[in-house]
């Protein structure tokens, strides 16, 4: 098991760069693109990889120097390799392979998701499978069995938008700037959250699977209905009842996942576990069922670099030369056969 690895994350709008030496953080360098995005209201892909074809190169710079390292002590390089913005994912895998082959270390491609889950087992405090994972994002929303550090098995995941996206796209109704999450719920904390009745997504579906998109047209319609000047009298109450039933859902499925009796423990993942009242609701159900709640800090929920060395430190390395035709994959789906990257 290399000790010394840099890991590259770039598959959405944030250019990361690691240093984790066994289950410790070295460094953990994140540069946000936000401001490029906010004037079009969401992540536009060929902007993203643009900025990172600029930002890769001083991230992984800023990396070292906050480790008080060099390339020389690297051992392998990580990085992620999909599911995500494929011209996004392109810049890190590249830029990897550029860094590791001329020195002959071995590339360790990354999940992103596992990297999501892998946050976890980072020091000081690094939770031990087995454990249930909820991990939600502007991209991805699922629940992942986790069993053992190499892997996951999802459970259930959102059969159309992803959580954060959802929160994303009300806020834009709204008139709040991108992201919407963090916006969202400040704006909520002045509403009232029983103020609107909203669909419950999947009532009648006995599995947990999420979905999103029925609460946005939801919100859509009474935006419709209610007109500009409802909507800005209003804006608090829809924020907060929006808020209530996005939670409502991630809580209740898994809630549901819990009274399958497997599970001691519970983690989150991904941007939207930053949001305080999904926190509080989920403390809640830990305490009510009496499982261990783990809560990393909130650099590590959202996307970072730290998370994708740690879910390298349990995946098989490629040696030099045989990453060099390895490609990134947008989707689970089109994940390259053979030497696989760690799911
Ligand atoms: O994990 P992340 O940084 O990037 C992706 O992989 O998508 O997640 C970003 C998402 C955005 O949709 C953002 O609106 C959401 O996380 N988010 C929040 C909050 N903070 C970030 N959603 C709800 N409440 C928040 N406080
Ligand atoms: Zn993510």
């Amino acid at each position: 098991m290399a000790r010394l690895i840099l890991a590259i994350e770039t598959s959405c709008d944030d250019t990361c760069a690691a240093i984790v030496d066994g289950a410790e953080i070295r460094a953990n360098v994140i540069s946000s693109q936000a401001a490029a995005h906010a004037q079009f209201g969401g992540i536009v892909p060929e902007v993203a990889s643009r900025h990172h074809l600029e930002l890769t190169a001083p991230v992984v710079e800023a990396a070292l120097a906050e480790a008080g390292t060099t390339l020389d002590d690297v051992e392998s390089v990580a990085v992620t390799a999909g599911p995500g913005l494929i011209g996004a994912l392109l810049v890190g895998v590249s830029t990897a392979k550029a860094i590791a082959s001329p020195r002959r270390l071995p590339l360790i491609p990354v999940d992103h998701l596992q990297g999501h889950v892998a946050a976890n087992f980072l020091a000081p405090e690094p939770l031990e499978p087995p454990f249930l994972c909820l991990v939600a994002s502007g991209g991805h929303t699922l629940l992942a069995a986790v069993r053992d550090h190499a892997g996951h098995e999802v459970l259930g995941q959102t059969l159309d938008d992803a959580a954060g996206e959802a929160f994303d796209k009300v806020a834009r109704l709204l008139g709040l700037g991108y992201p919407g999450g963090p916006a969202l719920q400040k704006l909520a904390e002045e509403g009232d959250p029983d103020a609107f009745e909203m669909p419950v997504a999947m009532r009648n579906d006995p599995g947990l699977d999420f979905s999103f998109s029925g609460l946005k047209t939801a919100l859509a319609y009474l935006c419709r209905d209610l007109g500009p000047d409802g909507v800005a009298a209003r804006r608090a109450d829809l924020a907060a009842s929006f808020q209530a039933a996005a939670v409502g859902q991630l809580v209740a499925k898994l809630e549901r996942a819990l009274k399958r009796g497997e599970w001691g423990a519970v983690a989150l993942g991904g941007g939207v576990a930053a949001n305080g009242p999904l926190r509080e609701a989920v403390r809640d159900l830990c305490e009510r069922r009496r499982v261990e709640l783990k809560l990393v800090p909130l650099s590590l929920c959202t996307d970072n670099a730290a998370m994708i060395a740690s879910a390298a430190r349990f995946a098989d390395p490629i040696p030099y030369p045989d990453y060099l035709a390895y490609d990134a994959f947008a989707t689970r789906h089109e994940r390259p056969t053979g030497r696989k990257a760690l799911v």
